[in-house]
Order: C-alpha cells, then sequence, then structure tokens
C-alpha cells in the first residue's frame, strides 16, 4: 500500500533515475502547460521533437494568443487530434485577455480553461505552482491497482474516485513537492510498473505492493472479460384470429425470458443448427403450421443482451381457429397486448407490427 515512505522511496529513485527531458527544463507555467496539454494523450518519446517544434514557434502565451489559426495547427503537425491545438489557442487568448497574461495559480481556475481537465490542471498546478494535486491518469492507476490490490476496473468512475481519496491525503501530508511526486509516478508508470512484463526488481515501491507481494502484478490492474456473444436467429410469430385476438404464451421453462409472456416463437443456433420452438414441450405439440399460416415477414431487428446477439424475423399471420392450443398459449385482445409484452425485445417486435399495421 502506498504510505509516506513509500513516496520517499519513489522520490529518491526518481531523482537517479528521471530522464532529463527538454521539456524539464527551463520551465514557465507556460511551457508546462503546453507539454502537459501535449503528453496527456501522445507517448513522451513520440512527442519530443513536435513539442520542440511548437514550443520554438510559440515561446510564450502572446505569441501563441497572437497566432492566426492556420499557424497554429501547423505548428501542432504530428501531435495528432487538432482539437487540442484549437483549445489551446483559445485558451492563450483567454489568458492574455482576462488574466494579463498569466496562467492562473488555482486549480479551479485552471479547469476553467479550455484544453485544461482535472488531469492537466493537477500536473500544471503541482509542476509550476507547488498545487497538492495528485495526477491521476493510465499509468497511476495502474500503479495503483497494483499497490492496493483494487479489483475496480480502471476506467471505471469508482476507481477514479477511489485514487483520488487515496492519494489526496497523502499530499496533503507530504513533504515533497507535489510535482515531483507527479512526475515520479507518471515515470515509474512509463518505465518500471508498466502493463505487461512489469519490471518489479527496479521497482522502488515493491517492498509496499500489495500485488507483489502476492505474486498477483499480472493479475491487476482488471481488465473487462470479453464475453463472446451467442448468435441466435429469434422467429416470432404474430398470429391473429377473426377477432382480433393475438395469440401469446407464458414462457414457463423456454430458453430465454422464463416466467415471462411472449409470442410463439421458435429459436434457430446457426452455429450448431439447433433449433427450438416454443411450443413444442412434447412431441405431440403442433407445429408452427398447424397454429396458424404465415402471410408476411417483417424487417428484421436487432438485439443484443448479455450472452446473446439476436436477429429478429418476426412474421405476420393468422390463427388457425380450430387449432389446440399448447399448454401455456392463449388468446388476448390485441389492445391489451402491447402492456402484456414487458420484455423489450418483444416490445420492439410489438411496435413494428403496429407500424406495419397502420401502413
Ligand atoms: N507525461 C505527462 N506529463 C509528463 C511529465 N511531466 N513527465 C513525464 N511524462 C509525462
Amino acid at each position: 500500500m502506498l504510505s509516506l515512505v513509500a513516496f520517499d522511496a519513489l522520490v529518491a529513485w526518481f531523482r537517479q533515475v528521471r530522464t532529463a527531458y527538454f521539456f524539464r527544463q527551463e520551465r514557465t507555467p507556460y511551457r508546462v502547460w503546453v507539454a502537459e496539454v501535449v503528453l496527456q494523450q501522445t507517448r513522451v518519446e513520440a512527442a519530443l521533437a513536435p513539442l520542440a517544434r511548437f514550443l520554438a514557434a510559440f515561446p510564450d502565451v502572446e505569441s501563441l494568443a497572437h497566432a492566426s489559426e492556420e499557424e497554429v495547427l501547423c505548428a501542432f503537425r504530428g501531435l495528432g487530434y487538432y482539437g487540442r491545438a484549437r483549445h489551446l489557442h483559445r485558451a492563450a487568448q483567454i489568458v492574455c485577455a482576462k488574466h494579463g497574461g498569466r496562467l492562473p495559480e488555482t486549480y479551479a481556475e485552471l479547469c476553467r480553461l479550455p484544453s485544461i481537465g482535472q488531469y492537466t490542471a493537477a500536473a500544471i498546478g503541482s509542476i509550476s505552482f507547488g498545487l497538492r494535486e495528485p495526477v491521476v491518469d493510465g499509468n497511476v492507476k495502474r500503479i495503483l491497482a497494483r499497490t492496493e490490490l483494487w479489483d475496480a476496473l480502471p476506467s471505471s468512475a469508482a476507481f477514479t474516485r477511489q485514487a483520488y481519496a487515496r492519494l489526496r491525503p497523502l499530499f496533503v501530508e507530504m513533504t515533497h513537492a507535489a510535482g515531483e511526486v507527479n512526475e515520479a509516478l507518471m515515470e515509474l508508470g512509463q518505465k518500471v510498473c508498466v502493463k505487461s512484463h512489469p519490471r518489479c526488481h527496479e521497482c522502488p515501491l515493491a517492498i509496499w505492493c500489495r500485488a507483489h507481494n502476492q505474486r498477483q502484478v499480472e493479475h491487476y490492474p482488471r481488465v473487462k472479460v470479453k464475453v463472446s456473444k451467442i448468435p441466435v436467429v429469434w422467429h416470432i410469430y404474430i398470429l391473429r384470429d377473426s377477432q382480433s385476438r393475438v395469440l401469446l404464451q407464458r414462457w414457463q421453462n423456454f430458453y430465454f425470458l422464463k416466467g415471462h409472456l411472449a409470442l410463439p416463437s421458435l429459436l434457430e443456433f446457426p452455429t450448431s443448427g439447433r433449433t427450438l420452438a416454443s411450443w413444442q414441450s412434447t412431441s405431440e405439440s403442433p407445429s408452427i403450421t398447424e397454429l396458424g399460416e404465415i402471410a408476411e415477414e417483417l424487417a428484421s431487428v436487432r438485439h443484443t443482451i448479455t450472452y446473446h446477439s439476436i436477429c429478429i424475423r418476426p412474421y405476420v399471420g393468422r390463427a388457425k381457429e380450430s387449432a389446440v392450443l399448447p399448454e401455456g398459449m392463449f388468446w388476448q385482445p390485441m389492445e391489451i397486448v402491447a402492456e402484456l409484452l414487458v420484455a423489450s425485445a418483444l416490445n420492439k417486435v410489438w411496435q413494428k407490427f403496429c407500424q406495419y399495421l397502420l401502413l
């Protein structure tokens, strides 16, 4: 678990191994701001040359604010996503117009500028103004997932909340500069606590790392398990009689929607070739042609649920009034069917059917 002593070890390690990136020299709040906006979404090595070019073209906030959009976009080439360049340009104009050309020094004011979110505000604020704000990015989340052995997914809001709750009190109490700890964590995530094959033998936090101590590092952070969905073709039959009643069925023990009121259905599993009919609980049960005559097929509907990817094929037809209804099947007046079909797949189909009736 992270602690103040662990931070001591982290900072000692950082002072020995940190890379002398050019953007760490001659630091002004403006240069830190541009660097952090750029580095937020670009790998450090890939960002170095274009960042140097951008800072040479616009060495201070005034030169950026007074440049044309075309000049800014041109200088930003190689850094991808031009929305960031436009936001940066706009923010420089706001800083000149409203803040006398100086970047505001509080977290809240920084966050209000275009191009600056929670993460960038913490990075700029801690590095330039000593604000005790932790940076919570992908690298820091990975470190926390391992040192704290957190099971939440790093992409979840719960994880981010937990991360701030864990780091903020340490940042308030520690004697180190917040900017140094933030950069140390970022660099640890880039060089040592990497996604695959982390270099735990080099890690200054290893003795405080719960995942390392429990030999669980490879299992953290947790990743979303992708379930492959079973494809199903779901044939749904809307059969009406001469009194405009519709044939419904309560599915006591069918594949989906157990206990629900539904429409007579046939499930087809293309991968295995298996079929299941909702009306066929015994071998003597009638086939759909015994229950009714299909007049038309409506447009198919796609529907996805947790474990299945479904193609619904609805059919409309006339029921055979002489047919003996299988167990669980019964007639209901058209007008109340919409209320009875609560499952969303069936609801979609019923709406399609109502549209079809209006045509
Ligand atoms: N990534 C984002 N900001 C960084 C910084 N200041 N140092 C190293 N990597 C970073």
